[in-house]
């Protein structure tokens, strides 16, 4: 039994998608969330200086006392996952996966799109992932160009959001996909924008944060880490940018 806390990390809001979940699933850990919000987004930098923005998130969260640290943004896994685990061996590091995999095993018309930043669909995880289980399936991909943004800015119900996703989507729709994965932790957050551009057109949206929140719940038993049954969990928020940011995580969090 161990009632350290989870460190979660993401560039700025969006790994709050998979805090949620994690807090949802295993509501007797105790969480800290770091969203650097200095440096978001992360999604065109080059991949040494995320990876050395990953470190150094990483590390501070080691240093707030975490048993295991999940890794919830996709552009950040996709450029420092293989380092970090190689630098933090003591401890368990969760990343994201694209959920590829679910959106192959259920497409109908065999053609598959995946949305994230340029960093993450260039990176070779993505490639490895779309390779392993993208066989005979058309694997679209197309970087949510200003979706981060909409969701950092807080402007996900505006009707700037509708167009800005319609924009990105409707090509993939018309091409024939029926399966679109989010494969960045900030798209959650536009759900509904993507649920109203779809309309009754018959397209699925692959959210992976359940999945995260599994595998964190698998690795705390794998590792004996699990807080003590009946353990009161409590939150903590994080970041590199100033304190209003701060609280507009632990708002968000719990909005
Ligand atoms: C970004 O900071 O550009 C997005 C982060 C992600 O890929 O989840």
């Amino acid at each position: 039994m161990d009632n350290r806390p989870v460190g979660v990390y993401d560039s700025g809001l969006g790994g709050l998608t998979v805090w949620r979940e994690i807090r949802r699933q295993l509501p007797e850990e105790s969480l800290v969330y770091l969203g650097d919000g200095k440096n978001c987004p992360y999604g065109a930098r080059p991949a040494d200086e995320i990876c050395r923005l990953a470190d150094e998130a990483v590390g501070r969260l080691v240093g707030a006392g975490c048993k295991m640290v999940v890794v919830a943004c996709n552009t950040a896994t996709a450029a420092a996952i293989d380092f970090l685990r190689r630098k933090y061996r003591q401890m368990p590091i969760v990343g994201m996966e694209p959920a590829v995999k679910p959106a192959c095993l259920n497409t109908r018309s065999g053609v598959v799109g995946v949305l994230a930043t340029a960093r993450s669909l260039d990176g070779d995880l993505f490639r490895r992932t779309a390779a392993r289980y993208g066989e005979n399936i058309r694997v679209l991909t197309a970087v949510g160009e200003g979706f981060v943004e909409l969701v950092e800015e807080d402007r996900e119900q505006s009707p700037e959001a509708v167009e800005t996703v319609r924009r990105v989507l409707e090509p993939m729709i018309r091409e024939g996909a029926d399966q679109i994965v989010l494969g960045c932790t900030h798209y959650p957050f536009l759900l509904p924008v993507f649920r109203q551009v779809i309309g009754e057109r018959g397209v699925a949206v692959v959210d992976p944060s359940p999945a995260v929140g599994r595998r964190v719940g698998q690795l705390l038993d794998q590792y004996d880490l699990r807080a003590e049954k009946g353990a009161t969990a409590n939150y903590g928020f994080l970041t590199f940018a100033d304190e209003a940011y701060r609280s507009r995580l632990e708002c968000k969090a719990f909005g």
